[in-house]
C-alpha cells in the first residue's frame, strides 16, 4: 500500500543562504520545498541596516530559479550600535521579520555581535513595543564555561534576565540543543518559542566524535548527550506550539569543513523534509509533523500559514546527492546515517 502524507507547505524559520556562488548553489535546495525562510544575517560584513537587508533580499530573489515560489523573510544583525529607528523603519516597511542576536564570538561571523547586553536594551525595548521578534543564538562565550554547558548557562545568565527586564519582548531561542532549552521554551508563555534543527534531532555528540572526528556533524551549538537529543525529539514531535522547525542549514565548502580548524555548520536543506518524515515516523508522530514544519512557526510570527501543500510518499530509499556544487567547490549534504523512505513529490 502506498502511504502518503500531505502537509501545508513548510517554512524554515532559521536558514543560512550566504551570498554569491554559494547563494546561487543553495537557494534552490530550500526553495524546492519551503515557501518561506527566516534568513540569517551573518554575512561578511553582516546585514546590519534596513538598506543592507533590502539589498540582500534582492540578491536572494535574483538567485532563485525561474518559477520558484519562495519568500525570504529578512533579519537584521544586532550590534551595540544598532539604531532603534532604523530597525523600526525596516519593520514598518514589512522588510524585516526579526532581529538576530549573536553574542560576540559565539559562532561563525559573530565578531560584530553583542558583548554588553545593556547597550542593546533601547533596541530591545523598542522591539517589545512594536512586536518584532528577537532571534537569539543562546550560548555564552565565557571561556571558562565548558562548550557543552554554554546553552544552559546562557538561559540563566543572559536570556532570563533579558526577558525579565523587557516584558513583552518576543523571543525565539534558536536551535535549542538541551533539555534545559526545551523546558525553558515550554514554560515561557506566548512570547517565547524555540526552533529545533533537523540535525539535532538525529545526532548526539557520539556521532560527532566516536570512531573518528566527523567534521560534517560539527555545528554550533554543538550536539549534546543522547538524553538531550531525546528531549528535542519529544519536544519537536509533541505538537506543542512552543517548538517549530529552523533547520540552521549552514553551508560551508568542504575545504573549510575538512581541515585542521573546521567551520561549524550542517547543510540539511536538500534532504530535511525526508529526514523529518523519517524521524516523526520513527516516533509515531507523523500526524504532528505539519504542526512542527508548517503551523507553529507562522502562529508565533503572526503570519498566515502557506496556501500551498507538500506531499511526501513512502517507498524505496530515497537517493539524494551526497554533495552539491557551489562554483568550483563542493558542499556536503548532511548524512542522517539511516535510509530515508519519504520522498517529496515533485
Ligand atoms: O553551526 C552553525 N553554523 N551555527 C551557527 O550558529 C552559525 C552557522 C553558520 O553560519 O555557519
Ligand atoms: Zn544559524
Amino acid at each position: 500500500m502506498t502511504q502518503s502524507l500531505t502537509l501545508r507547505r513548510p517554512d524554515d524559520w532559521h536558514l543560512h543562504l550566504r551570498d554569491g556562488d554559494m547563494l546561487r548553489a543553495v537557494v534552490p535546495e530550500s526553495a524546492r520545498h519551503f515557501a518561506r525562510a527566516i534568513i540569517m544575517p551573518n554575512l561578511v560584513p553582516p546585514v546590519v541596516t534596513g538598506a543592507q537587508a533590502a539589498a540582500y533580499r534582492d540578491r536572494i530573489l535574483a538567485a532563485l530559479p525561474d518559477g520558484a515560489d519562495f519568500e525570504p523573510l529578512m533579519t537584521l544583525y544586532l550590534t551595540e550600535e544598532t539604531d532603534p529607528a532604523d530597525v523600526a523603519a525596516a519593520h514598518a516597511a514589512g522588510l524585516v521579520k526579526a532581529v538576530k542576536l549573536y553574542p560576540a564570538g559565539a559562532t561563525t561571523n559573530s565578531a560584530s555581535g553583542v558583548s554588553d547586553f545593556d547597550k542593546v536594551r533601547p533596541v530591545l525595548e523598542h522591539m517589545a513595543e512594536i512586536g518584532l521578534p528577537l532571534c537569539m543564538h543562546g550560548e555564552v562565550t565565557d571561556p571558562s564555561v565548558d562548550i557543552f554547558d554554554r546553552e544552559a548557562v546562557f538561559i540563566d545568565r543572559v536570556l532570563d534576565p533579558i526577558r525579565r527586564a523587557t516584558p513583552g519582548l518576543r523571543v525565539v531561542m534558536e536551535h535549542i540543543t538541551t533539555s534545559q532549552g526545551v523546558d525553558y521554551a515550554r514554560e515561557g508563555g506566548d512570547t517565547l518559542a524555540a526552533t529545533i534543527t533537523t540535525h539535532h534531532l538525529v545526532i548526539n555528540r557520539n556521532h560527532l566524535l566516536v570512531g573518528g572526528i566527523r567534521p560534517h556533524y560539527y555545528c554550533l551549538p554543538v550536539a549534546k548527550r543522547e538524553e538531550h537529543r531525546l528531549a528535542l525529539r519529544a519536544a519537536a514531535t509533541s505538537g506543542d506550539p512552543s517548538y517549530f522547525l529552523g533547520t540552521d542549514s549552514a553551508p560551508h565548502v568542504d575545504a573549510l569543513k575538512e581541515t585542521g580548524c573546521g567551520c561549524a555548520g550542517c547543510f540539511t536543506a536538500t534532504n530535511t523534509m525526508s529526514i523529518l518524515a523519517e524521524v516523526f515516523e520513527q516516533d509515531g508522530a507523523l500526524d504532528r509533523l505539519e504542526a512542527f514544519t508548517s503551523l507553529n512557526g507562522p502562529a508565533f510570527y503572526g503570519l498566515p500559514v502557506n496556501a500551498g501543500s507538500l506531499t511526501l510518499t513512502r517507498g524505496a530509499p530515497v537517493a539524494y546527492p551526497p554533495k552539491i556544487h557551489a562554483g568550483a567547490d563542493t558542499v556536503t549534504v548532511f548524512d542522517p546515517g539511516f535510509p530515508l523512505h519519504w520522498r517529496v513529490d515533485p
